[in-house]
């Protein structure tokens, strides 16, 4: 066996080397090596020094966590010395294969504690004095432009500084009531966007730490921080801006930067009465309206030294009032990727419309030549009209639009503090001719690695999974949201919980989830109720099943896929409360009180299909299990108990309510069926029964779906576990509408809200409530990882230390592959059909032991390449004649063969087919 099998990908807090973290012990995490080069981690030992000297002798002076027995995956949480703010500390890993053969050390990680809680903010906030800085915008004639009033120009703050002599270390801690970009000497600040991001501001403020020292020279240095309104002050949700749903009413700035000399002694620059402040270029700048910026106006030198501030404004400052202010626990935001457009069409009236080919979230880049004083107004939309014109009316009050006025010459625009969901924009103004090398689009999210790959032989599930990825790449901006571009761009709970699974095969988005839970803990009510939003706005909106329930089933999500229970243990106080929230009212065990606005499935295309009580009882049965699970791993045996006991009771009245004798739920709706069969509700002797009238009520929809946000996620689950793959590959292969090709069919490049967003019959649906990029019904990419490709879990496993791989092969297609960076290791899965065979090709990462389950007519005959034979024979109900050979493997590389004739239909349609 090779040796090079020294843990990588060291994570501390699932962060690559974090320059700030939360408070509290810090947690590691690693991959164990390449596939092949190890069976299994037996043990492993962490060394924590303060010093990289240390780290070299093999010297953990903070902490030595001594050779302890453990398997990877997970996390390893810090038990040594306490660990100081503003500490710098350098760890690294080895572990023991099982044959007692150690790694070598794994290459040095670092983090760093930050700059501590509230109290060590000795900075004050600043902003400007509205009164002394007055900006008077130029008035034009005609009626008042109400939204316009609401629009201020964009601080920029700055002063200069001394570095008084060779330094060994510098920092910049920040953070803002709005947004910020700060620059130093000239050069923006790293590469973040959209900085602080989105919290609670009342509550709590989360700040970005930055290694500036490469920027900063001794003697005289300049800061500058321009500000935005943000999600603070913007305009923001649907309600309107003054109607106090926002935090505050202009931007404030809170940094401080710390200066570590090499003689040893440190000084802090902080934000105080020193600073000064102007208006500049950016003359407003909202996340729903847009940006406005005329570069004539840019104080050129402002973030550098020397620089005449004399005329500046003096800056209001005020003490931090003791809100609590974390370190950012989440992954930064950014331009991710930048496109190019597919096409430019002239429009008339001097307007060209750019079509990027890709519906996504950002902003435009535009080069200009121009002799001055030209305004080039570009607006974004998902959709153009019949007539070939930009469709804005799904926006509802958001205006997306961004006007840059130039000032002659080459210039680049873009805009700094506001984003937008678009494929097309219209370009009006622009002068001169527009070719495509003056454009691109920046593709703007959290920055989240991807770690699934899906593939199959057609090239329509292909666009689907293309879909799904963007509509999650669209959305995942510090917060899921339900759509970017309308005013709404919320953080729905709902919406969040039925596409998390999908989006954790999908995307690397622990980090991302566990800050988003944050919001989600500081929103709840006293009640127990959680928020039907986070953060809530101030709403209050609480209570509603399938929203409230993400409080539960996020936390466990992470837990079921990342194999990491911290999320869980931090929210657990708070998902008992909510537990208590439902039991409180809800003796008999049906949900139906307590509901806030009960949403129902929504947007189920005929509305009201499935009752709703028995949505929400579904739903707290589920909690109740999960609780159970959740508890029981972390040792809390009584509550363990207590949750299974009325996850049972909860499952005994939902079928004394809702299910007959005969396996028939209530409504007959295909979400109530896949409510039924997912949360695993049933008396085992129906689940047959309940199968074949899901089928039935599926078939006498000629084989469209009938499912809302919350059923779709269900549905072919609940149909592939229930031995009805084929059923599930009749909807994922309907062409029609309700279907997910439909949209596809259309041209869809995201999820879509609602499956008739846009029909032949009808043209645009309602522009009330009509997003193009709506994530949540795609959260069937968790069927094509899970159940197309295979790559699933054990249903105990967590951590995808016990793998399932078991792919569902389906008649429309010859082949499909996935891959999926687990937090054990790459896992592959490939299939192939070939005639009378089916080729499986797989690939299994050290510390994970697999059941590979081949589907095959004749499972005596199946082998794996090395000849060896099924260890078991599963019958697989439902689909004819389908049996499987179960192979038990460990890590390593599979090639798998075995006779296999494509299943016939469960049940023929009428006419037979
Ligand atoms: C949002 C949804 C959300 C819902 C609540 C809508 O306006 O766009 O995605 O979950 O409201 O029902």
């Amino acid at each position: 066996m090779p040796t090079d099998f020294a843990p990588t990908d060291l994570r501390c807090n699932y962060l690559i080397s974090p320059l700030a973290i939360r408070a509290g012990s810090p947690s590691f995490s690693w991959t164990s090596a390449a596939p092949g080069a190890l069976e299994r981690q037996h043990s492993y030992q962490v060394l924590v020094a303060s010093d990289e000297q240390w780290l070299t002798q093999d010297v953990g002076n903070a902490w030595d966590s001594g050779k302890r027995e453990g398997e990877a995956g997970g996390d390893v949480l810090y038990e040594g010395h306490p660990i100081e703010p503003l500490g710098r500390y350098f760890w690294k890993v080895r572990i023991w294969a099982d044959s007692g053969q150690p790694s070598a050390w794994s290459a040095p990680a670092t983090f760093e504690t930050g700059i501590g809680g509230s109290e060590a903010w000795t900075a004050s906030w600043i902003s400007w004095d509205e009164h002394a800085v007055a900006f008077e915008p130029a008035s034009e004639e005609g009626p008042v432009d109400q939204v316009a009033l609401g629009l201020a120009p964009a601080p920029y703050l700055r002063r200069e500084f001394d570095v008084a002599g060779d330094l060994r270390e510098a920092r910049l801690y920040v953070t803002a009531r709005g947004l910020y970009e700060a620059h130093l000497n000239g050069i923006r600040v790293g590469s973040a966007v959209l900085t602080p991001g989105w919290t609670d501001y009342a509550m709590r403020l989360q700040y970005q730490a930055f290694d500036v020292a490469a920027m900063l020279a001794p003697g005289t240095n300049a800061i500058g921080v321009l500000l935005g309104d943000g999600w603070y002050c913007g305009y923001f949700g649907s309600r309107p801006k003054r109607s106090g749903a926002h935090y505050g009413d202009h931007p404030e700035l809170l940094a401080q930067l710390h200066l570590r000399y090499r003689n040893g002694s440190s000084e802090w620059v902080v934000t105080d009465k020193s600073w000064k402040a102007n208006w500049g270029a950016i003359l407003h700048a909202d996340p729903l309206m847009g940006e406005y910026q005329y570069s004539g106006l840019h104080p050129t030198g402002w973030d550098t030294a020397p620089f005449d501030d004399r005329r500046w404004f003096r800056v209001v400052a005020r003490a931090h009032d003791g809100t609590a202010i974390v370190a950012d626990p989440g992954p930064p935001i950014r331009v991710n990727e930048r496109l190019a457009p597919r096409a430019l069409t002239a429009v008339g009236m001097g307007k060209v419309i750019v079509d990027f080919g890709q519906n996504l979230t950002g902003w435009l880049r535009i080069t200009v030549d121009s002799k001055g004083g030209e305004t080039i107004r570009v607006r974004h939309g998902e959709m153009l009209d019949p007539d070939g014109c930009l469709y804005v009316a799904n926006l509802r009050s958001a205006r997306q639009t961004d006007e840059f006025l130039t000032s002659g010459g080459t210039e680049v625009f873009e805009p700094h503090f506001t984003w937008h969901g678009f494929r097309y924009v219209e370009v009006d103004g622009y002068p001169g001719t527009l070719t495509p090398e003056k454009i691109s689009a920046q593709v703007v999210h959290s920055e989240l690695a991807a770690t699934g790959t899906f593939e199959c032989s057609d090239p329509v599930v292909n666009q689907l999974h293309s879909n799904i990825d963007w509509g999650l790449r669209g959305n995942f901006i510090s917060v899921p949201t339900d759509c970017p571009q309308r005013d709404e761009r919320l953080g729905w709970l709902g919406d969040a919980q039925i596409f998390a699974r999908t989006a954790m095969y999908h995307r690397d988005v622990l980090a991302f989830f566990d800050k988003w839970l944050d919001d989600v803990m500081d929103a709840q009510l006293d009640s127990g109720a959680f928020t039907d939003m986070a953060p809530s706005l101030g709403v209050g909106w609480s209570g509603a099943p399938g929203w409230g329930d993400a409080g539960v089933i996020v936390p466990w999500t992470l837990y079921k896929m990342y194999g990491t229970l911290r999320p869980a243990a931090r929210c657990y106080g708070a998902m008992s409360k909510w537990m208590d929230f439902i039991s409180g009212g809800n003796r008999d065990h049906l949900r139906t009180q307590g509901l806030g606005n009960n949403y129902g499935d929504w947007l189920a295309p005929d509305g009201d299909q499935t009752p709703r009580e028995l949505l929400a009882t579904a739903y707290w049965a589920y909690d109740a299990t999960l609780m159970s699970d959740m508890a029981r791993a972390l040792g809390r045996d009584e509550d363990a108990l207590h949750y299974y006991a009325l996850a049972s009771s909860i499952a005994a009245a939902f079928v004394e309510a809702f299910v007959d004798d005969d396996g028939r739920v209530v409504s007959d709706s295909q979400t109530a069926y896949a409510l039924a069969l997912f949360m695993n509700l049933l008396p085992s002797d129906l689940y047959a029964r309940a199968t074949a009238h899901l089928v039935e009520a599926i078939r006498s929809r000629q084989w469209h779906l009938s499912t809302g946000f919350f059923g779709t996620g269900y549905l072919l689950p609940a149909l592939s576990d229930n031995g009805y793959t084929d059923a599930a590959y009749r909807l994922l292969n309907q062409e029609t509408f309700p279907s997910w090709r439909y949209p596809i069919r259309q041209g869809a490049t995201t999820i879509w809200e609602r499956w008739d967003g846009w029909t032949e019959a009808r043209g645009f649906q309602s522009p009330h409530m009509n997003s193009f990029n709506h994530y949540a019904l795609g959260s069937v990419g968790e069927w094509l990882f899970r159940y197309v490709a295979g790559i699933d879990q054990h249903p105990g496993g967590v951590g995808f230390e016990r793998v399932l791989l078991r792919p569902h092969p389906g008649p429309s297609l010859s082949w499909a592959r996935a891959t999926f960076r687990s937090p054990r290791g790459p896992i592959m899965s490939s299939w192939s059909r070939d005639g009378d065979a089916l080729l499986l090709d797989v690939s299994i990462p050290p510390n994970v032991t697999a059941s590979v389950h081949l589907p095959s007519t004749d499972p005596t005959n199946a082998r794996d390449d090395t000849g060896s034979q099924p260890v078991g024979v599963e019958e697989f109900c439902g689909d004819h004649g389908m049996r499987e050979a179960i192979f038990e493997v460990g890590p390593g590389d599979y090639h798998l063969v075995g006779e296999y004739a494509v299943p016939g239909p469960t049940e023929p349609d009428e006419d037979g087919s």
